[in-house]
């Protein structure tokens, strides 16, 4: 994704320069999905990992960075969001996981546009061999769309309520957000299943502290919002100076704690 962006009084006013999609005929379920890349394993498969891309984005960019690191017992699936309007670029249509509007405290979640991501990842993940072990990441609204599936996951059903039947074992949010944290300690609360789930599965989130799109509270809010609700595996990481974007650093963080968490050969 490109931007730029001006401060412009009170508000800050991004200016997406997203390719100009044709938007095709809508599928029966609402939404067509772009293409999805996927990075085969260089060594034995023990690990699938969807990678959600940000707003504007597409799989194919994400597929080189995720190729070139060093996990070679990682399948990597890159989907492309459905190119949709957004309403935080008034309307003008963006590969989009969901409608999102301003970023702010009181956001409006989509939740029918993040339930029909959350089943099109589920659906990516669903084909693969029972002995290994899947997971969800993404950066910035991929990382809302990981997030919210980790929920989705821990609750046992989408928002719409229809079963959640993916046994996910990792997630990793970078400078993204939790979607539905306001109701969800009370959800988990309410089921020792969906409690235990919760208590079990890694989470690991990094933020920059100079996010100027996602502001660093979000990510700070978001793992304060998963630990009060249960999640005991959350691992928040803070970048001191980082923008809106990932660096080496940070990548090198996630791939330890993917090796360690997964349990993958080779990692100590
Ligand atoms: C994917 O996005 C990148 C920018 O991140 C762009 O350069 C590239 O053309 C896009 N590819 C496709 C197939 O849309």
């Amino acid at each position: 994704m490109s931007y730029s962006h001006q401060n412009m009084g009170s508000g800050l006013f991004l200016l997406f320069i997203c390719p100009i999609f044709t938007v095709g005929s809508r599928s029966a379920r609402g939404y067509e999905f772009g293409r999805t890349y996927v990075v085969r394993p260089k060594g034995k498969h023990q690990a699938t990992i969807v990678w959600l891309h940000g707003l504007g984005d597409n799989g194919s960019s994400l597929s080189q960075l995720l190729e070139s690191l060093p996990l070679p017992n990682i399948k990597w699936i890159c989907p492309t969001a459905p190119s949709r309007p957004v309403s935080l670029l008034g309307g003008f249509p963006c590969t989009a996981w969901f409608d999102v509007g301003e970023i702010s405290e009181d956001l409006h979640d989509d939740i029918e546009g993040l339930d029909a991501s959350a089943a099109h990842i589920a659906n990516l993940l669903s084909t693969e061999p029972s002995d290994v072990k899947v997971g969800i990441g993404g950066f910035s609204m991929g990382a809302a769309v990981a997030l919210y599936s980790t929920t989705c996951y821990a609750l046992g059903r989408y928002g719409t309520g229809h079963p959640y039947t993916i046994n996910l074992r990792a997630t990793v949010g970078l400078s993204g957000w939790l979607p539905g944290w306001r109701s969800l300690r009370s959800k988990i609360e309410s089921s020792n299943e969906a409690a235990r789930r919760a208590a079990s599965i890694p989470i690991i989130l990094a933020h920059g502290t100079s996010d100027d799109v996602v502001p660093y509270r979000f990510g700070e809010k978001s793992a304060h919002s998963l630990a009060m609700a249960g999640f005991r595996q959350v691992v928040f990481k803070p970048y001191e100076g980082l923008g809106h974007y990932t660096v080496p650093k940070e990548m090198e963080e996630v791939v330890h704690w993917l090796a360690s968490r997964l349990g993958l050969e080779g990692s100590s």
